[in-house]
């Protein structure tokens, strides 16, 4: 049972119905620098994992021709990709399906690159990336955007961060410990894979991207009030809101911590 301070509903699945469309770092422009690291094009076969709304999924399948299959843990998440594919007229070339990141239903080596935004960092990670590596053909590319932080954090920084992610953690449910640039490689090469790259995702994306994502202005203008409402009348999401953006406040606004917290794309080829 859950804590009366933690969202009865799966907090994703929450801002998905509100009509957030997505929610890693650097907006599409980050999917489309890792869609191109992992060489996605026409006619390959891609596995989005942890696919949320499936806007990235469509956008990728839309963009390079290619056939993608995504999965989420959320019921409520997979049917609303599954509803954006249709909206998108896409089906024919993107199926969407409820599995877990740590026991995917594929056999080995059935696809050329997994991709995979703010999802990992909440799994184990030796697991969840083993069974990345395990259903991709060889030659197959995993990319990943996810956030890290420095290995030299000094001591307040680093109490304000592990105090933003035990915050996260008490109302929203997901474990978050932002692990090293250099533990995420450890992990990526533990798994099998070779020839890693990374790349820093230092752009955000604009306010009219966003819009567009959400879908158009007006539905921005009517998310954006339905959250003050929430935050104004319901004690509840007023808490978990708090410390979500208190998380986010020390991730990307604190001038103590943010110099210490990135995201970043991590590319390694099944050898
Ligand atoms: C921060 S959201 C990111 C969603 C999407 N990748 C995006 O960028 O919008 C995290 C997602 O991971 C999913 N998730 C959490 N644990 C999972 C698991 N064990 N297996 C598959 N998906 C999982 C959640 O349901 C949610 O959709």
């Amino acid at each position: 049972m859950q804590d009366e301070a933690t969202i009865d509903e799966d907090y994703y699945d929450l801002l998905a119905r509100l009509g957030v469309p997505y929610f890693h770092w650097g907006g599409m422009r980050a999917t489309d620098r890792l869609a191109s690291l992992c060489r996605i094009d026409a006619g390959k076969m891609v596995l989005v994992v942890g696919c949320g709304t499936g806007y990235s999924a469509c956008h990728i399948a839309e963009k390079y021709r290619c056939r993608v299959v995504g999965i989420d843990i959320s019921e409520g998440l997979v049917e609303q990709a599954r509803e954006r594919a249709e909206a998108q007229n896409i089906s024919d070339r993107v199926a969407f399906r409820v599995a877990d990141a740590h026991d995917l239903p594929f056999d080995d080596d059935g696809f050329d690159a997994v991709i995979t935004e703010f999802v990992t960092i909440f799994l184990e990670k030796p697991r969840a990336l083993r069974e990345y590596v395990r259903v991709l053909r060889p030659g197959g590319q995993v990319g990943v955007n996810e956030l890290y932080k420095s290995e030299d954090v000094p001591r307040d920084a680093e109490e304000l961060i592990s105090e933003a992610e035990a915050g996260f953690e008490d109302v929203v449910g997901l474990p978050i410990v932002l692990p090293t640039l250099r533990r995420w490689e450890g992990w990526f090469r533990d798994a099998g894979m070779e020839d890693i790259r990374q790349e820093e995702v230092d752009y955000t994306y604009g306010v009219r991207e966003y819009a567009k994502a959400v879908g158009g202005w007006a539905d921005t203008l009517k998310l954006t009030l339905w959250s003050i409402h929430r935050m104004i009348f319901d004690k509840r999401m007023k808490k978990i809101f708090g410390q979500v953006g208190k998380m986010k406040d020390v991730f990307m606004k604190n001038k103590k911590t943010k110099q210490y917290v990135g995201a970043m794309l991590l590319v390694g080829r099944k050898p």
